[in-house]
């Protein structure tokens, strides 16, 4: 049985799927199960990671957990060294964390400095363990879509810089490899996109995918904060994103090889998302 954790998330609604059909046996964890759409194939498991007397019931009959949780600071490192002391004690084989890009840079933005002291206590913990760290995810690009609905228009901060944008579905490809094949204990994979792309570049490609011209628009930081802010975004989160856009600007464009050389084809690509996420910028 593999417990999937972030089983409603981007990564997690891919990856549970994609190791029932691998033939693995999966336990997908919401806070709320009559909600959340999950893949009716899988035992579905109410509880929350904040809750200590929750944990034992989680990892109770689990062999492998695929430890992912959301957060841009102190909680995820929390909820990932309680969980993974409790599948110690459950006796789980195998943790598999899903990291960030940023700790292989040695990044010291929060987001990333989180990610590095939950990956140390994944690896202390006692079971098995490999850490997958992708970098930005296609899906942050989802954020333009209110002004591209409205406007036609993509705002973004000036300065961004090029990007390996990698699918969520090639994240949750390598973790299933991961968590249903031997010999990926001890492993550390980075995971972006075959292509890096300034965002120019992924503006005209959503746009083919749309059929129709978008008006690119580059705006300073302060406009790009305040807009953020708007949508309701914690002052504290937005800070962590510029942070960690300062340090990340000259990582960004690194291309890894990790997601062709493991599943053995190319990375899905950017062109690959906007067409299948087309009808909700429309
Ligand atoms: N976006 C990027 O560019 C990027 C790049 C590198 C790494 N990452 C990392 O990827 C991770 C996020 O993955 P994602 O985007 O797939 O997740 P997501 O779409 O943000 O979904 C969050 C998931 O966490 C679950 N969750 C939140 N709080 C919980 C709690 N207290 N107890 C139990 N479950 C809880 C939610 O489940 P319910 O709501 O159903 O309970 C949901 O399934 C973060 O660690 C992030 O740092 C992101």
């Amino acid at each position: 049985m593999i417990l999937v954790l972030g089983a409603t998330g981007k990564v997690g609604r891919a990856l549970v799927p994609a190791l029932l059909d691998a033939g693995a046996r999966v336990r997908a964890l919401t806070r709320d199960p009559a909600r959340a759409r999950v893949d009716p194939r899988a035992e579905v498991v109410a509880g929350d990671l904040d809750v200590p007397a929750d944990l034992p019931r989680l990892v109770d009959g689990v062999d492998k957990v695929f430890v992912l949780t959301s957060g841009h600071g102190r909680d995820g490192v929390t909820r990932e060294a309680a969980i993974a002391r409790e599948a110690a004690r459950a006796g789980v084989a195998h943790l598999v964390k899903l990291s960030t890009t940023g700790v292989h840079f040695g990044q010291t933005d929060p987001i990333s400095l989180a990610h590095a002291e939950s990956e140390e206590a994944v690896r202390q913990a006692g079971p098995a363990w490999t850490v997958l760290r992708p970098g930005t995810f296609m899906d942050n690009r989802l954020a333009w879509r209110r002004s591209v609905v409205e406007f036609g228009t993509v705002h973004a901060p000036e300065d961004d810089p090029v990007s390996a944008l990698v699918h969520a579905r090639d994240i949750a490809a390598v973790a299933a490899l991961v968590l249903t094949t031997p010999g990926h204990e001890g492993a550390t994979y980075p995971l972006t996109g075959d292509e890096a792309l300034t965002t120019g570049q992924q503006v005209e490609v959503l746009a083919a995918a749309l059929g129709r011209p978008l008006e690119f628009v580059q705006e300073p930081e302060a406009a790009a904060r305040e807009r953020m802010l708007s949508f309701g975004w914690p002052r504290s989160a937005v800070d962590g994103v510029f942070d960690l856009k300062r340090q990340s600007a000259g990582n960004e464009g690194v291309v890894f090889d990790t997601v062709r050389t493991l599943l053995g084809r190319p990375a899905l690509t950017f062109a690959d998302w906007a067409r299948e996420n087309a009808h909700l910028f429309r």
